[in-house]
C-alpha cells in the first residue's frame, strides 16, 4: 500500500493507494467521527461493491450504517439527488457527527460531498472512488457539487474529504471506455506539471490500459501526489489550482452542449486537453510536436480527437463564456507554456481561440 497526503494543516487528510484495500476498511477508522455513517454509491457500482462493503464496514466501530443509491449517471448530477441524499439523512436520523461515505466514480463522489458540505452545514465524508478518473482527480481535493441545465459543475462548494480510500482491484469492473476517460485525467497532470511524467505515461500506456497493477499503482500515485501537491498550494483555486483545468472549459462547454451524459467527462477533456495544445501551438507558446504526442496518446486510447458533427464553434464559444473562470466577461484558458508547465491566461485573439475550434471540428490538422 502506498499513502499520500494532501497536507491542509488540521484538515490534512491521507490518500491510501493498493489492491484489496476495501478488504481493509479498517483504515478509515481513524477518520469516522461518530457511530453513524451512510452509504452512498448508484445502481451500478452497488452490484459489485455494496454487499462486499458492507461486510467490510462490519469490522468498524459503527452503530447505525445506512445505504442510499443514486441513479447512475452524468444527467443524475442534480439537485433532485441532492435533496433526496438530504431527505434520507433526516429520515434516518443523521446527527452533525455522521459520516457519509462515497463508493463510486466522481458523479457519485461530487454530489456524496455536497450533500455533506450542506447538512446540517457541514459533516464529515470518506471517497471511495472506483473509477480511474475518481482515484486519479475527483476523489482528491475537495470540489464537490452538482450541474444544471446551463452549465456544468455549477453548483457546488470546496469541502474536503477526511480520508480517500482507494482500492486498485475495483478498477477490473470498470468499462474500457471509462478508463480511457480517466487515463485522460492522467495525461492532464503530465502536461500542466511534469514532463517526465509524460514521457512515462507515452512509454507505459499499453501497460496501463492493460491494467498491469505495477504501471496502474505508479500512475495514480503520481497523479494524486501532483494534485496533493497542488491543492496544497491552493486549496480554493484563487491561483495556482486552476491549472488543473487545462482542457476543461473546451470540455464542460462539449458537455454541456451535447447534455450531459453524450460523452464522458474524460473524453470532453481529453478533446479539450488537444484543442488547449493547439491554441498553445497557434499563440507562439508550445513546441508544435507536442499535440501530435498527445493526439498519438489519444488515440492509441481511442479517445476522441475532433468535435461531434452537431456542435458548432459558435455553440461552444458562448458556453465557454459560461466558465467559472470568466472575469468580466472575458474568457481565460488554462494553456501551456511548454511540456509539464501551465499558466491561466487571457492571451490569446478571439480569432485564435476560434481558429481553434474550426480546426476541431472538421478532421483535425494535427497529424499522427
Ligand atoms: P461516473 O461517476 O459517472 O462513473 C462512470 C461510470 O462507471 C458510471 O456508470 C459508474 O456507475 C461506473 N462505475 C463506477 N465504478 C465502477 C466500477 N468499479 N466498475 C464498474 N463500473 C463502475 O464518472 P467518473 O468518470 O468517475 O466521474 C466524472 C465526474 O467527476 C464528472 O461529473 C466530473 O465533473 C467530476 N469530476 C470532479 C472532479 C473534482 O475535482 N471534484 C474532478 C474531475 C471530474
Ligand atoms: N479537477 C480540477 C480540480 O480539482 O481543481
Amino acid at each position: 500500500m502506498r499513502t499520500l497526503t494532501v497536507e491542509l494543516q488540521d484538515r490534512s487528510y491521507p490518500i491510501f493507494i493498493g489492491p484489496g484495500l476495501l478488504q481493509n476498511i479498517r483504515l478509515i477508522q481513524p477518520y469516522l467521527k461518530g457511530p453513524q455513517a451512510i452509504l452512498i454509491t448508484n445502481d451500478t457500482v452497488s452490484q459489485w461493491y455494496l454487499k462486499p462493503t458492507l461486510n467490510a464496514l462490519k469490522q468498524l466501530d459503527l452503530k447505525q450504517v445506512d445505504i442510499h443509491i443514486i441513479a447512475d449517471g452524468e444527467q443524475h448530477k442534480t439537485l433532485e439527488t441532492f435533496e433526496q441524499i438530504q431527505s434520507a439523512l433526516l429520515k434516518k436520523g443523521h446527527h452533525r457527527n455522521t459520516t457519509l461515505i462515497a463508493l463510486g466514480g466522481g458523479v457519485t463522489g461530487d454530489i456524496t460531498g455536497f450533500a455533506a458540505a450542506c447538512y446540517q452545514r457541514g459533516v464529515n465524508f470518506i471517497q471511495i472512488p472506483t473509477t480511474l478518473l475518481a482515484q486519479v482527480d475527483s476523489s482528491v481535493g475537495g470540489k464537490t457539487g452538482v450541474n444544471h441545465p446551463l452549465g456544468k459543475n455549477m453548483i457546488g462548494a470546496f469541502h474536503q474529504p477526511t480520508c480517500v480510500l482507494i482500492d486498485t482491484l475495483a478498477l477490473r469492473t470498470l468499462p474500457q471506455r471509462e478508463l480511457a476517460a480517466g487515463t485522460a485525467e492522467i495525461i492532464k497532470y503530465g502536461l500542466i506539471y511534469s514532463e517526465s511524467f509524460f514521457i512515462w505515461l507515452e512509454e507505459n500506456i499499453e501497460k496501463l490500459i492493460a491494467l498491469d497493477p505495477e504501471t496502474v499503482t505508479e500512475a495514480i500515485e503520481q497523479s494524486c501526489a501532483i494534485k496533493a501537491e497542488i491543492v496544497g498550494q491552493d486549496e480554493q483555486e484563487q491561483g495556482l489550482r486552476a491549472i488543473l483545468n487545462l482542457g476543461h472549459t473546451f470540455g464542460h462547454a462539449i458537455e454541456t452542449g451535447l447534455g450531459f451524459g453524450q460523452w464522458l467527462h474524460g473524453e470532453a477533456v481529453a478533446l479539450g486537453l488537444l484543442m488547449a495544445c493547439d491554441l498553445s501551438e497557434r499563440i507562439g507558446w508550445l513546441d508544435n510536436s507536442i499535440g501530435k504526442r498527445l493526439k498519438h496518446l489519444l488515440q492509441t486510447l481511442t479517445l476522441p480527437t475532433t468535435l461531434p458533427k452537431n456542435l458548432s464553434t459558435e455553440q461552444i464559444l458562448s458556453l465557454m463564456k459560461l466558465d467559472k473562470k470568466v472575469l468580466n466577461d472575458s474568457i481565460r484558458l488554462v494553456l501551456l507554456r511548454s511540456l509539464g508547465h501551465a499558466v491561466v491566461t487571457e492571451d490569446f485573439l478571439t480569432d485564435q481561440l476560434i481558429k481553434t475550434l474550426n480546426t476541431f471540428t472538421t478532421p483535425t490538422t494535427l497529424s499522427s
